[in-house]
């Protein structure tokens, strides 16, 4: 695979951030070729117009999901995107869009799939009184916070964890766990077997 990065973000940016940061170190062996954010005034949005990487908002409002995917593959095919990555990005995406880029796109979410799906996992992982929480790096499929998992960082819950707390330190190991997904994916070495995201044999 080549190596060029679309991001798509809806907030406040920070895996997206931490990638750009360990792009521009070279530690991710990529360029980010464009940042696609589907909320006009996403911080996230702003910080990639300031490091003066190619900035679009596709805004989703009024338009069938359908219509707003194929804007956006438009736009991430405009601009020769290899893999793309969702960091933070609250839309749902449809089969247009998952055809047009086959494991291909990489998604980030806060706790140890298959635990916890959907909005809120710091939440959900505190209120069920789990021990253990984390972030996972999956590919995605049809199916919400589903397909084959690329890594996992796990992260202590501790007695006196709120929400806030707890989501923090999750974010830490989130903005380690993405960049060293990106590396594996780009490296070409792993694949895809059954559920399993392992080293090719030679
Ligand atoms: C992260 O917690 C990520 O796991 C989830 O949305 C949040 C995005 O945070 N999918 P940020 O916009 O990258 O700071």
């Amino acid at each position: 695979m080549a190596n060029k990065l679309g991001i798509l973000l809806s907030g406040r940016g920070s895996n997206f951030l931490a990638i750009a940061d360990n792009v521009a170190v070279g530690k991710i062996p990529a360029e980010i070729a464009v940042v696609i954010s589907n909320k006009p005034y996403a911080p996230g949005i702003q910080a990639a117009e300031q490091r003066g990487l190619n900035a679009h908002v596709i805004l989703g409002k009024g338009l069938a999901r359908v219509e707003h995917d194929a804007a956006i593959v438009a736009c991430l095919r405009e601009h020769r995107v290899d893999l793309v990555c969702l960091a933070g990005y609250m839309r749902l995406l449809s089969p247009v869009f998952l055809e047009a880029f086959p494991q291909r796109v990489l998604n980030i979410h806060p706790s140890l799939l298959p635990a916890f799906p959907g909005l809120d996992a710091q939440k959900q992982a505190l209120e069920y009184g789990s021990r253990i929480t984390g972030c996972t790096v999956h590919f995605v499929d049809e199916h919400l916070d589903h397909g084959v998992i690329v890594t996992q960082r796990s992260v202590a819950v501790l007695p006196d964890d709120d929400e806030h707390s707890l989501s923090a330190r999750i974010l830490e190991q989130e903005h380690i766990a993405y960049s060293e997904a990106i590396s594996m994916v780009l490296s070409g070495e792993y694949e895809v077997q059954g559920r399993r995201y392992l080293r090719k044999s030679r």
